[in-house]
Parts: structure tokens; C-alpha cells; sequence
């Protein structure tokens, strides 16, 4: 016995007006179908069946990666035809449950409701009760509140159209019964299409309980048609984030002001996190950081009480205990920095590991580099590490001193406890504890004169 669940995601999403089928469209940088389907793994012994059409190439392309059964759906004729495309792939005592790859904010939570509602004699069907139920299925109900049949926005009459409990589409039963129902049906409606949501009837019908259940939240059922539906959900989906930071102890300047698109893989308490910052990817987050406005941070880890100042990036790195970085930084991949190290406004690090107490404080590049612990370096550094063709280490000693606007032409090493005079371009390793410098003598003209305009 499994729960599987069958995603449909065979709509074209006209409305849209894409190039790309609807539900590779993301929120919070990842496709519709792909909050669907992670939210259905979360399930005990999931097994997830996806029922795709339009766009299908394009589709399977770019979400290969799934653990998925792909069934198309070479027709669009109706939801209950899309279900019978993955019937075959279904046992009789399986729990199945209907999802919509467009409707992507579902809870795990209330998909265990529902399958947890299912048994030999229990359907099991989400509603939600609609200010404007206009275009959804209604619950018919008996006398008794007892659900008998759902009426399509389409076939309903006066009476059934003033029903405010509607059809989310959500639905869970066993194996068995599913096949049997999904045989029974008819086209035979204003749609001519094949109802998934005839099969309530069928079920009352045979004594089957119609057991209902409703989402914590109405965003959570809500499908996506349209790029306004799309930035609700987006909106929707981050104010949930930021909710949850703020439970797990993070300040947030303005919850309505942070976007996260990916998961902590850590996240510390005391964190305190200002404007306009946008979390990509996994990001591990430890105790009393603060993360200033308008910045990106991903795939990063930023160790205990580091400081990121306004304006900075940091992508694929590392920020040890303490240290400061920007405003203005942007840290790239590899760059990994030790406890209390100092990186100042327009200064790039890139794959070159920075050891404790180390301070890169203005307009700086420092690539393929090995920096010592309590080094600093001057306003303006370079290391050429590229001819062009080939990348080249630099290397710098412990309590190094580089002076402002030097170039260190890689590969090349610089000294423990060096100095390197202001202005010097350095193409050989220079030696520990001295002076080095590579500059031309200063000179004053004697006699000269600044040229003047010739009068008219
Ligand atoms: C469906 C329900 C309705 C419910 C509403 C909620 C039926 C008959 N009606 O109506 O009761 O209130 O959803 O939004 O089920 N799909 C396919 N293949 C198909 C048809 C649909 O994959 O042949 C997919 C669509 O891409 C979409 C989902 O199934 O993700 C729902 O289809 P849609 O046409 O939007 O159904 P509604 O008419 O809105
Ligand atoms: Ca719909």
C-alpha cells in the first residue's frame, strides 16, 4: 500500500500569455509544479504520478530530475480523464489523491487531512467556503449536511449557483474505488467533458462517506491562471516565509520587504535582518547576524555576529564569526573568510580564502588568492590572477601589509609580515618582514610651464 498521489498539470495556461507552459512559471524560484510535488513527497510512502500535455517537451526538459511517473495526456477532456491516464499505475489498495500541478501553496499538513480521512468506505474531499464561489464546482449537500453530488459553475441551476461552499479539487480515496468510478464516466455535460467530480455522486451512491475537510487558508487552494494570480501567490508565499522567520526568532524590519527563494539549511536566533533582502538557495544562517538593506544572499554561510552592511552579494561563500563585509561587497563563489575578517565598500573576492582578522577595506579585487590571518590590504589591490588563458594563485603571509593600489601579478607570494610600498606592481615573491616596493622616482620638472590658449 501506497499514497500516490496524480498531479494534473496538463492545462495550457492561456491566460498567461507565455511562451512557457503555466506550470513551469515559478514562485520563489521554483516552478509551480515543483512546490505541488515537493509538498506531495512530504507524504508517507509518496509516490507521485504526473499527468502532463501542453508544452509536454518542454515540460519534462526542465524537470527531469523529479522522482516521478510522466503520463500524458494527449487530450484535454476533462479532469476525469486526465486521472484515468495514470490509472493503470495504481493498486487497488492504494490511497490515491487528486493534486493540481497549478495550484502550488497546498500544506502538507492538510494533504495528511485528507488522506488520513480515506478508508474502504471514506472519500475524502477538501472544500473551501468562497465570498465568490463564481467558476468553482459546488457542494450540494442534503438535508442532513451531507454531501451528495458536485455541481459544475456550468451545469448548476439558480439554486446551486447561491451554494458558497466550492470544490478546491482536491480529493483522496482508495485504489479500488477509484477505477471502478473513473470506468463509470459519461460526458455528458455542458463541457462534454469526463468530471472527475461525478465520482462523489457515484460514491453516495454506493454508500461511500463523503468525508470533508477545509485548508488552514484560502491561498492555500487558490490555482494560478494569470500573472496577477501568479504575483498574489508569490506575495502569499513570502509573507508565510517571513512569518516563519519571525517564529523562529529572526527580527525582520519588514516582513512585507523580504523575499525567500530556497530554505535554511541552518538558522540561528537573534538574527536581524533589515530591508529588501532577498535569500537565494540554501543558506545557513547562525546566531546574531545582521544583514543590512538590498542585499542577496546565496548559498552562503554566515557564521556567528558576522555583519553584512548594505548593498552587498554574497553567492557560493563563506563569512566567518565576526567579520564585517560591505557595504558595497560582493563576495563570490569560494570566497571563504575567517572569524573577524573586515571587507569594505566595491571590494570582489572570489575563491581565495581569507584567514582570521584580515581587513579588505576599499576598492579592491582579490581572486585565487591565499590571504594570511591579520593582513591588510589597501585601498585600490589587485591580483592579476588571469593572462587571459590561465588562472594563477597569489599567495600572501601572515601580518602582510599591501599597500594602496598594488597589482600582485599571479603567481606570485608575498612574505609574512611584508610590506609592500603604495603604487608597486609585484611580479616576483617577495621576502618576509621587509620592504618592497616597485615604484618610479618622483621627479619635478624644473622651468616648465603649463601651455596656454593663444588669445583671439
Ligand atoms: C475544476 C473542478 C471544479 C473545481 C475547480 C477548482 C472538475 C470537473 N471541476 O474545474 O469543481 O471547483 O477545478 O479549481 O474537475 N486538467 C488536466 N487535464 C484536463 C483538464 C484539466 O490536466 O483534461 C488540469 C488543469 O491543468 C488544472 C486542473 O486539471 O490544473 C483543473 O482543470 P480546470 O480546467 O481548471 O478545471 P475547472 O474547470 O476549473
Ligand atoms: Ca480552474
Amino acid at each position: 500500500m501506497q499514497t500516490k498521489s496524480i498531479i494534473l498539470a496538463a492545462g495550457q495556461g492561456t491566460r498567461m500569455r507565455s511562451k512557457r507552459p503555466k506550470v513551469l512559471h515559478p514562485i520563489a524560484n521554483k516552478s509551480l509544479l515543483e512546490h505541488v510535488y515537493d509538498t506531495a513527497m512530504q507524504m508517507q510512502d509518496a509516490a507521485v504520478n504526473i499527468i502532463y500535455g501542453h508544452g509536454g517537451e518542454q515540460v519534462l526538459e526542465t524537470l527531469k530530475h523529479l522522482d516521478a511517473n510522466w503520463v500524458e495526456q494527449k487530450e484535454r477532456l476533462g479532469t476525469g480523464h486526465a486521472v484515468q491516464q495514470a490509472i493503470h499505475l495504481i493498486e487497488d489498495e492504494d490511497i490515491v489523491i487528486i493534486l493540481y500541478g497549478d495550484v502550488p501553496l497546498l500544506k502538507a499538513e492538510t494533504i495528511n487531512t485528507i488522506v488520513s480521512n480515506v478508508d474502504e468506505n471514506t472519500l475524502a474531499l477538501l472544500t473551501v467556503i468562497l465570498d465568490d464561489p463564481h467558476g468553482y464546482g459546488r457542494i450540494v449537500r442534503d438535508g442532513d449536511k451531507k454531501v451528495i453530488k458536485i455541481v459544475e459553475q456550468k451545469d448548476a441551476n439558480e439554486q446551486e449557483l447561491l451554494i458558497t461552499e466550492g470544490n478546491t479539487g482536491i480529493l483522496a480515496a482508495r485504489g479500488d474505488k477509484l477505477k471502478k468510478w473513473l470506468s463509470q464516466l459519461s460526458n455528458n455535460n455542458a463541457q462534454n467533458e469526463y468530471y472527475l467530480t461525478d465520482i462523489i455522486e457515484m460514491a453516495v451512491n454506493e454508500g461511500v462517506t463523503v468525508k470533508t475537510s477545509h485548508p488552514e487558508s484560502q491561498d492555500e487552494v487558490l490555482g494560478v491562471n494569470n500573472r496577477e494570480q501568479l504575483a498574489y501567490l508569490e506575495r502569499a508565499y513570502q509573507n508565510d516565509q517571513a512569518a516563519q522567520l519571525m517564529t523562529q526568532g529572526v527580527t525582520l524590519a519588514d516582513p512585507a520587504r523580504i523575499d525567500v527563494r530556497g530554505k535554511f539549511t541552518e538558522l540561528g536566533t537573534d538574527i536581524s535582518v533589515d530591508i529588501n533582502v532577498i535569500f537565494e538557495g540554501e543558506n545557513r544562517i547562525e546566531d546574531d547576524v545582521f544583514i543590512g538593506a538590498n542585499c542577496v544572499i546565496k548559498n552562503a554561510v554566515i557564521k556567528q555576529g558576522a555583519q553584512i552592511l548594505p548593498n552587498s552579494i554574497i553567492e557560493d561563500a563563506i563569512v566567518g564569526a565576526e567579520s564585517r563585509i560591505g557595504p558595497y561587497a560582493r563576495l563570490r563563489p569560494q570566497a571563504e573568510l575567517a572569524d573577524h575578517v573586515h571587507i569594505g565598500n566595491f571590494v570582489e573576492i572570489k575563491k581565495s580564502t581569507v584567514a582570521s582578522g584580515s581587513k579588505i577595506n576599499h576598492l579592491s579585487y582579490v581572486g585565487d588568492a591565499e590571504v594570511g590571518s591579520k593582513v591588510n590590504i589597501g585601498a585600490g589591490t589587485i591580483t592579476c590572477n588571469y593572462d587571459g588563458a590561465n588562472k594563477f594563485k597569489t599567495i600572501i603571509g601572515d601580518g602582510a601589509f599591501i599597500g594602496s593600489d598594488t597589482q600582485l601579478v599571479a603567481p606570485v607570494s608575498v612574505g609574512k609580515n611584508a610590506t609592500i610600498g603604495a603604487g608597486s606592481t609585484i611580479t616576483k615573491d617577495t621576502p618576509d618582514d621587509r620592504l618592497t616596493l616597485s615604484r618610479s622616482k618622483q621627479l619635478s620638472v624644473e622651468g616648465w610651464q603649463r601651455p596656454v590658449k593663444k588669445e583671439k
